[in-house]
Formats: structure tokens, C-alpha cells, sequence
């Protein structure tokens, strides 16, 4: 069993070397939040909200970032477009190192990479015409002359289907999914390479979301654009994503492609995720997991649970998964899961708190890995 190591630079989390040159890679990311408390404001913790990510992004393609309220996603983006500094570990981007950059040497990198911000009503000055507003990173960058950037606007307003006249108009006198279209402008304007879409449709009703959608798919495809698409709802993710990250708190818990996380999830928490998908077609349901319900509250990150950080609320957990902390394991080419089921480099570690039945079970199941991705029979409680 190939095991993808959280650290390293050359070996991804999804199987990828980096010397294929994916256009971005990040290796052990993270990102916490220091918490003050005490007379003398003294550092007393931190939020652990990314804590130790590794993937690789392919150049045209979308890697879908999947999870609860909470769990990092949006901390993720932030941080990997390089608005927010890491606390730790690597990013490159097009080869380039950019987790160390700051100050004016992050000002090329806000051309090629940009963000799509969740609820377009605060992530646009309300007191500046949509002109501007879409006009303003070639402003910043000092691109073109005021005719140029005119040119520009209209064309960029042709490809996201805003009448031009909308220029003049303030963010308030428009709908939703306008709004979110003005978003989207003002982020293709520099012509990025890659693009962070964080929830760029949880504020907006169905119908317009499925525009939206649909108009994000024809400029990838028309511009070449690599997008990391934020979602906290998997079946949103299923037909724009190539492959979909599943997070919790601030982990990787299962990285696979669409299909292979839909027909074949491995961790006990993707499996609840899927389940909680309200099914219309008699023929999904069968292709659904059993239904396991996703209960309680994600723990707070700050304050995060030993062991594997899901065993309070998994229903596949067994003696060891308050004890021993998964790692990564890669069970297939581009499939890989957190879970003590498939232990890895825990072996040892894993068969000191498992019962005879268990150990027996999961040696078997090592061996048959490569070629099965199933869950190991009699590890857990029965289904
Ligand atoms: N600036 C901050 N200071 C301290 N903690 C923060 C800060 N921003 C986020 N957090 C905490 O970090 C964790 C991750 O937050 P983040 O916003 O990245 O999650 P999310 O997955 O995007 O959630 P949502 O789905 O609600 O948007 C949460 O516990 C959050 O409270
Ligand atoms: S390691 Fe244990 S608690 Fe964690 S997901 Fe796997 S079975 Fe569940
Ligand atoms: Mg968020």
C-alpha cells in the first residue's frame, strides 16, 4: 500500500509527482489562528483551522474543497491565494515558491491568481458603480489608459452576461446572481490563471445558481482557467469537480476523483456527508451508502480531539481511533483517506488497541488494498 505522506514536497496527497509540474502544489499548509486571553493579552492557543494540507492542482482542472461550517475551507483559499499568510509549510505556484512572499512581491501573484468571495452583497463597495468596481484591480496594477480599461470592462462584461449599461449602476440596484457576475468580472479582468471560488453560490436561489454554474464551466473552458471550487454541499460539486477534497477540521480526510468519492467513498465521514444528499431518483438511492446520519457538532478546532479528529461522530470507529492519529494512505491511484481502517504507517500502533478479530481482518484487507478499495470486514461496529 502506497502511502502519501503529509510531508515532503515531491510526493502529493493525490498521488501526483510534482515533477509533472502541476500548477499548484501545497504540501503540509497551515494556518492557525493565534487566541489571546489574560490581563496581559498573552497568546493562550490557537484555532488549528488548516493543519497540515497537501494536493496538487493540474492546470485546467477544478479540485473541488468539500465540509461542514467551519472546518477551514474558507481559511484554505485565503491562504493558498496568499490573502492570508501560513503558519507552516509550502506552497508553489506555477513553480514558483509563494508561501514565503510578502509586501510588494505579492503583487504579480494578484494577477494570476484570484478570489471569488461566498456572498457577493459584502464583497462589493455598495457606494461604487459596477464600472469601477470591475475596473479597479487593472487600476491598481496601472493597466491601460482610461479608454483601455473601458474596452476592457465591456468586454469582460460581454463574457459574464452583464448588459453594459449595468456600468453606471450601484451593486444594490442589482439581483443576486448579477452581483455574483459582477464578482466574477472583476476577477477575470487581469486574466488569471487560477481562480478561488469560495461558496460562489450558497447566497443565491436554485435556478440562478445553476447559471452561474453553468457560466463558470464555459470560462473555464474558454479561458483555460483552474479553478479551487469551495462548497460545503457535495452534490453541488459532483459535476464541476474533476476530483473533491473532503475536509474536517482542518484536515484531509479522502481526496478522490468525483466519480471514485461518489461510487466508492472510504472515510466513515464522506459516507455521512453523501448520505445526508436528498436522493429524487429511485436509481441513485441504490447507489447511495446505507444511511448513516451526520450527527452533532463538528469539535472546535482549537480544542481539537485526540486520535483521529472524527471519531467522536463516526460510526465506523473502533478502539484505536481515539488513540492513534490517521495519516494520508493512497489506496489507489488518486484515492487517498485518513482513516485507521487503512492504517498505513500506523500498523504497529493501530494493532496494540485492536482485538485479534480486528488485526486479523485489517492484515487481510492490506493485502487486497491495491486491487479492492473496500472497508476492512469486522473492524468497528457492524453496519
Ligand atoms: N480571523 C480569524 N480569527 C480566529 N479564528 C478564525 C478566523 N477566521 C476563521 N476562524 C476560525 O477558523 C475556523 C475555520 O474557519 P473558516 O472560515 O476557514 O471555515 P469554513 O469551512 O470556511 O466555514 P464556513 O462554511 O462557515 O464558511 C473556524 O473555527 C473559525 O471560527
Ligand atoms: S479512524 Fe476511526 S474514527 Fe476516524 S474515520 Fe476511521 S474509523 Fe472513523
Ligand atoms: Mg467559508
Amino acid at each position: 500500500m502506497a502511502v502519501a505522506t503529509d510531508s515532503g514536497f515531491l510526493k502529493a496527497a493525490n498521488g501526483h509527482d510534482t515533477a509533472d509540474g502541476s500548477l499548484l502544489e501545497v504540501r503540509d499548509l497551515e494556518k492557525h489562528y493565534p487566541l489571546y486571553g489574560g490581563v496581559l493579552r498573552r497568546q493562550t492557543g490557537a484555532v488549528r483551522a488548516v493543519d497540515g494540507v497537501s494536493f496538487d492542482v493540474e492546470a485546467g482542472e477544478t479540485l473541488a474543497i468539500v465540509g461542514e461550517s467551519g472546518c477551514g475551507k474558507t481559511t484554505l483559499g485565503k491562504t493558498v491565494a496568499r490573502l492570508l499568510e501560513p503558519t507552516g509549510g509550502k506552497i508553489r505556484f506555477d513553480g514558483r515558491d509563494i508561501a514565503n512572499l510578502s509586501g510588494r512581491s505579492l503583487k504579480p501573484l494578484r494577477r494570476d491568481i484570484q478570489v471569488v468571495h461566498q456572498d457577493p452583497s459584502s464583497s462589493l463597495n455598495p457606494r461604487r458603480r459596477v464600472g469601477a468596481i470591475i475596473a479597479d484591480p487593472l487600476k491598481i496594477h496601472g493597466i491601460g489608459t482610461e479608454r483601455e480599461r473601458d474596452k476592457r470592462v465591456r468586454e469582460v462584461m460581454d463574457r459574464v452576461d452583464l448588459p453594459h449599461e449595468f456600468r453606471n449602476r450601484y451593486p444594490n440596484a442589482l439581483s443576486g446572481g448579477q452581483k455574483q457576475r459582477v464578482s466574477i468580472a472583476r476577477a477575470l479582468i487581469l486574466n488569471p490563471k487560477f481562480i478561488v471560488l469560495d461558496e460562489p453560490t450558497s447566497a443565491l436561489d436554485v435556478s440562478v445558481q445553476a447559471k452561474v454554474i453553468a457560466l463558470l464551466r464555459e470560462l473555464q473552458a474558454e479561458l483555460n482557467l483552474t479553478y479551487l471550487f469551495i462548497s460545503h454541499d457535495l452534490s453541488l460539486v459532483k459535476n464541476i469537480a474533476n476530483r473533491i477534497g473532503v475536509m474536517y477540521l482542518g484536515q484531509f480526510m479522502e481526496v478522490a476523483s468525483s466519480e471514485q468519492l461518489f461510487e466508492n467513498p472510504l472515510n466513515p465521514y464522506t459516507e455521512q456527508l453523501l448520505s445526508a444528499i436528498p436522493v429524487v431518483e429511485r436509481e441513485e438511492e441504490q447507489l447511495k451508502p446505507a444511511r448513516v446520519d451526520l450527527h452533532g457538532e463538528p469539535p472546535d478546532p482549537a480544542n481539537p480531539p485526540e486520535g483521529c479528529p472524527f471519531h467522536p461522530r463516526c460510526h465506523r470507529r473502533f478502539d484505536a481511533c481515539d488513540k492513534v492519529h490517521p495519516d494520508i494512505v493512497e489506496t489507489n491511484e488518486g484515492h487517498t483517506v485518513r482513516c485507521l481502517l487503512y492504517p498505513g504507517d500506523k500498523r504497529t500502533a493501530v494493532d496494540e488497541y485492536s482485538t485479534e478479530t480486528e488485526r486479523q481482518a485489517l492484515r487481510q484487507h492490506d493485502a487486497t488494498t491495491v486491487q479492492s478499495e473496500q472497508r476492512p470486514d469486522g473492524v468497528g461496529p457492524p453496519e
